[in-house]
């Protein structure tokens, strides 16, 4: 089903169509999960914008405003150099623009890995200036203390494992971990950790099939796959990489559209109008009103 709003002129405001539903809380979402089995797959899609998050929202169980928008809004090479300012301009958006999934906003690098404090501070910032339902981190053992100290704090926690995009700098690249003994192991250990600490659902990102579907069997908490397995408790994709937005996409995502092609073939025939004398048309021109008999 998709949201329609309407604007009120008078006000600025819009108005969602059908009237809102209950938005999704985080316990909701954890209490999927039920013996280790999750009968209904959880949906989780990125959005960065409002305007997306009205389109994706009513579709999703969870909207994540991803640090990833370094790349897609703000074409950084990688998401290290994104703000603590940048995800709360853009957390804040989204949840403006949903009134049904939950929203989860991203922890930019540098914010919370020197120690549960910091992180309590940034999160606090995060949750108090988006009115968003919990943040997301990346790591496993390393921020399990973490994820306890913001969890009992009243900050819910969705853990990340396996390929963490912020650690590029020391993973050397984008490759799908697990394929050694040693780094399957390692990432199982990370999502144990996650889950002890309490995080509500850990993502597991560009990871072997079999391990993902094995922390999925071992941890209590929903697991969210992008590029792990249909076997996870849910799945999440870039909005923009299914959406057909660029040309290059990693091979675990399946592109839905191809608004690139779409984009570029209005934006021609816009041009083309223009150069022609063509637009603006008489519907789109305003004519002084005739005099009043
Ligand atoms: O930043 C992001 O968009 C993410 C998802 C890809 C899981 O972390």
């Amino acid at each position: 089903m998709s949201t329609t709003f309407q604007l009120d002129t008078s006000t600025s405001r819009a108005h969602p169509t059908p009237a809102p539903m209950k938005r999704l809380t985080v316990p909701d979402v954890r209490q999927r999960k039920v013996d280790g089995a999750t009968a209904e797959p959880i949906v989780m899609l990125t959005a960065y914008t409002a305007r997306s998050a009205q389109l994706l929202d009513a579709h999703c169980d969870l909207l994540l405003v991803g640090d990833s928008l370094g790349q897609v809004i703000y074409g950084l090479p990688s998401s290290v150099p994104v703000t603590l300012d940048m995800m709360i301009a853009h957390g804040a958006a989204v949840v403006r623009g949903s009134y049904h999934a939950a929203v989860i906003v991203d922890m930019p690098f540098g914010t919370y890995e020197a120690s549960p404090e910091a992180a309590f501070a940034s999160a606090a910032r995060i949750m108090k200036e988006t009115g968003c339902a919990g943040i997301k981190l990346e790591g496993g053992e390393a921020m399990a203390e973490t994820v306890a100290f913001l969890t009992r704090r009243g900050i819910p926690v969705m853990g990340h494992v396996g390929l963490t995009p912020q650690a590029v700098n020391v993973l050397g690249g984008y490759n799908a971990r697990g394929r050694t003994e040693a780094e399957a192991d390692k990432i199982m250990a990370d999502a144990r950790a996650l889950d002890a600490a309490g995080a509500f659902a850990i993502v597991i990102e560009g990871v072997v099939e079999p391990i993902a579907v094995a922390i999925t069997g071992q941890v209590a908490c929903p697991t969210i796959g992008i590029g792990a397995s249909a076997r996870c408790d849910g799945q999440v994709l870039v909005a923009e990489d299914m959406l057909g937005l660029f040309e290059r996409v990693p091979r675990f995502v399946k592109v839905y559209e191809n608004i690139a092609e779409t984009i570029g073939a209005a934006a021609a025939r816009y041009a083309a109008d223009v150069r022609a004398r063509t637009f603006p048309g008489p519907e789109q021109t305003y004519q002084p009103r005739a005099p009043k008999p």
